[in-house]
């Protein structure tokens, strides 16, 4: 009896999350209690940076209408040449900081970028026009949760994050790809759609959540719901950075030729500055991969 009540529940709470007033509201189908906590916490965030630093004229973020933006060197080409030397080493010597864990064989990680490659990746984050473009996205100050690093080499198989997806992350959420190899379309530039097209595609049907419900393709999802099809990507040079929201639909596209290498960070709103905290939580702190269920920091 109470697995026949679960199951109807979970049934309920899935169609609340799939409706359209709900993926509109938090651009995602998570479940209600860990959406809140995050609007809550984001508008605490928000509150305590206005309190601090006065009302701000901030832009409209285009991470918000576009899903991602690109700001060029945002990091020293010749920096992000020599991490790729680096990566390709401990790639040849089979380095323990190597990671194959990706079973598709789409792309190798370096296990905790930050130590093994080196703490001067941050120097991304000090950029003015990264910084801006999170402060207007955020609207207050913001945490680095995590930071990954792997190489995408080309394949004909696909698989995961291959597929179009939404990572249906919490809200006032998002990701920084630090190019540390160019990434146009040839070479692995990630496609994205904007707010407009994912909604409608959501409306439609298509939520590229759980990994059976994925396509590889939407082209002919999109002739018979009558869509358009009008993906992007912004062409990337080594030290460009794409920041983007993470629950709009996108795709990541194996190279055609030569690699792909991409620093990611996952960021939170916080009430200190990255820095600030990470000064606190130390280096070691950003290795876990997960999004936390409570968005306060752990000090
Ligand atoms: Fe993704």
């Amino acid at each position: 009896m109470m697995k026949v009540l679960h199951t109807v529940a979970d049934s309920v709470l899935k169609h609340i999350q799939r409706s359209r007033h709900y993926y509109r509201k938090y651009n995602n189908t998570l479940p209600p209690r860990i959406n809140r906590t995050y609007v809550r916490y984001a508008a605490e965030c928000k509150k305590h940076y206005k309190d601090l630093n006065g009302e701000q004229n901030f832009d409209i973020s285009p991470l918000i209408v576009d899903g991602g933006t690109l700001v060029q060197n945002a990091f020293p080409a010749q920096r992000a040449k020599a991490h790729v030397d680096k990566i390709s080493a401990l790639i040849e010597q089979k380095d323990p900081s190597v990671d194959y864990k990706d079973a598709s064989g789409l792309s190798i990680g370096i296990k905790q970028p930050l130590i093994t490659l080196g703490e001067d990746l941050l120097d991304v984050l000090h950029t003015p026009a990264v910084n801006a473009a999170l402060l207007n996205f955020f609207q207050s100050n913001y945490r680095i949760e995590w930071a990954t690093c792997y190489r995408s080499v080309p394949s004909e198989a696909i698989a995961g994050s291959w597929f179009w997806h939404s990572d249906s992350f919490p809200p006032h959420t998002c990701k920084l790809f630090l190019h540390l190899t160019e990434a146009m379309e040839d070479t692995g530039a990630t496609q994205l759609m904007n707010r407009e097209d994912t909604m409608a595609y959501r409306d439609a049907g298509y939520f590229g959540q759980q990994l059976d419900e994925r396509y590889a393709d939407l082209q002919d999802f999109a002739k018979e719901h009558k869509l358009p099809y009008r993906p992007f990507h912004n062409d990337a040079n080594a030290g460009d950075a794409t920041i983007l929201d993470q629950n709009f639909f996108h795709r990541a596209v194996a190279p055609r030729k030569a690699f792909r290498d991409i620093v990611s960070f996952f960021f939170v709103p916080n009430i200190l500055p990255w820095y600030e905290q990470l000064e606190r939580d130390g280096i070691d702190s950003l290795t876990i991969s997960g999004v936390p269920k409570d968005p306060h920091p752990k000090s």
